[in-house]
């Protein structure tokens, strides 16, 4: 099989900007335990008007011009999310038509909740195997602030609205980008019930038990993620974290012994943005210069499902 790389990144960040203090007079919560349990200093709520398809399309705009692709190129379209505007048509639907991307191509949504993006990065390498287009448009795109408990101070405190985006690249010869991905079927740590279950649409969470997940499926991908590339960590220039906790990437972080500049927290700013996540981070990280065209990046990411993934992808 022929490997992907990401060619161009773009982010797009909805306008409302809420802070901890903010939150302090909605909920029973403080500054300080928020910072101190979490890294969260703010995080961004899409405000009146705005969509995850509107966040969606201006992340994938820029990754498209960032990697000057024309969106006629596109071989597949995959829109990472667990909260689109509608169930159906997708939002990867509507992004094909906002973008004119080619009528004869997969455009859909991929529900792994946090761990979204790295399932699509995956999918996608299969995909465009299997397509006479090189270009694949991978988007993690989330609005999550319609789907708050604020009836509950443990979870309500964490989650951020935004979108990420990732132009790549299929082209013979290139190394696969090793992804693990994995499951263990559970509704009960992590869960937002839909339609027909007969409860209110909003994020639930048993946030310790998720932690301790986390904390071992973490450097448990890493490790299979560099025995499948055969690499060693030390060949690897950059670690992207799905961002959920501080903590959780500091641990990492410590396990590894990664060095700071190479590992990059964007958590204080957004909160948990659930699978556009990664892609913020990545696209914040290439406009910073710090990755680009030979970078060997580690992503590994968790979440809802509960759901794990790691890949190692190059950038063109
Ligand atoms: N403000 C102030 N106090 C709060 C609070 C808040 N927002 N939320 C909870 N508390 C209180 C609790 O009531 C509890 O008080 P008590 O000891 O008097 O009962 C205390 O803080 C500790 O609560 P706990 O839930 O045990 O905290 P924690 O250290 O586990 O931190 C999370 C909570 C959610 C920050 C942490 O568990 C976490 O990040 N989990 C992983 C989440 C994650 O990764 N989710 C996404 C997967 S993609």
């Amino acid at each position: 099989m022929n490997g992907i790389k990401i060619r161009g990144t773009g982010r797009g960040l909805p306008g409302r900007l809420v802070t901890n203090r903010d939150l302090e007079n909605i909920v029973d919560t403080s500054d300080d335990w928020i910072v101190s349990r979490t890294g969260i200093r703010t995080r961004r709520y899409c405000a009146p008007g705005e969509t995850l398809s509107g966040l969606a399309a201006s992340a994938a705009r820029r990754a498209l011009e960032d990697a000057g692709v024309s969106p006629a190129e596109i071989g597949a379209c995959i829109v990472a999310t667990l909260s689109a505007d509608t169930l159906v048509p997708a939002a990867a639907c509507l992004l094909q038509r906002e973008l004119d991307l080619p009528p004869d191509i997969p455009c859909f949504d991929l529900n792994a909740a946090c761990t979204g993006f790295l399932f699509a990065l995956h999918t996608m390498e299969c995909l465009l195997n299997a397509s006479p287009r090189k270009f694949g448009l991978v988007v993690g795109a989330e609005n999550l602030s319609r789907l708050i408990n604020w009836e509950d101070r443990g979870t309500c405190i964490l989650f951020g609205d935004g979108a990420g985006a990732a132009v790549v690249e299929c082209r013979e010869g290139w190394p696969s980008i090793s992804a693990v991905t994995g499951c263990h079927g559970n509704d009960a740590l992590l869960r937002v019930p839909g339609a027909g279950t007969g409860e209110r649409s909003l994020i639930s969470m048993e946030g310790t038990r998720v932690f301790k997940f986390a904390v071992e499926a973490v450097p448990w991908c890493m490790d299979q993620v560099l025995k499948k590339s055969g690499r060693t960590a030390a060949e690897v220039d950059f670690f992207v974290f799905h961002q959920a906790n501080a903590r959780i990437i500091d641990l990492a972080v410590r396990k590894y012994r990664i060095p700071p500049e190479k590992y990059y927290k964007n958590i204080a700013e957004y909160g948990n943005t659930s699978a556009a996540s990664i892609p913020l981070v990545l696209s914040e990280l290439r406009e910073q210069g710090r990755i680009g065209p030979g970078s060997r990046v580690l992503a590994v990411g968790f979440g809802g499902g509960l759901t794990w993934g790691g890949c190692l992808i190059e950038f063109a």
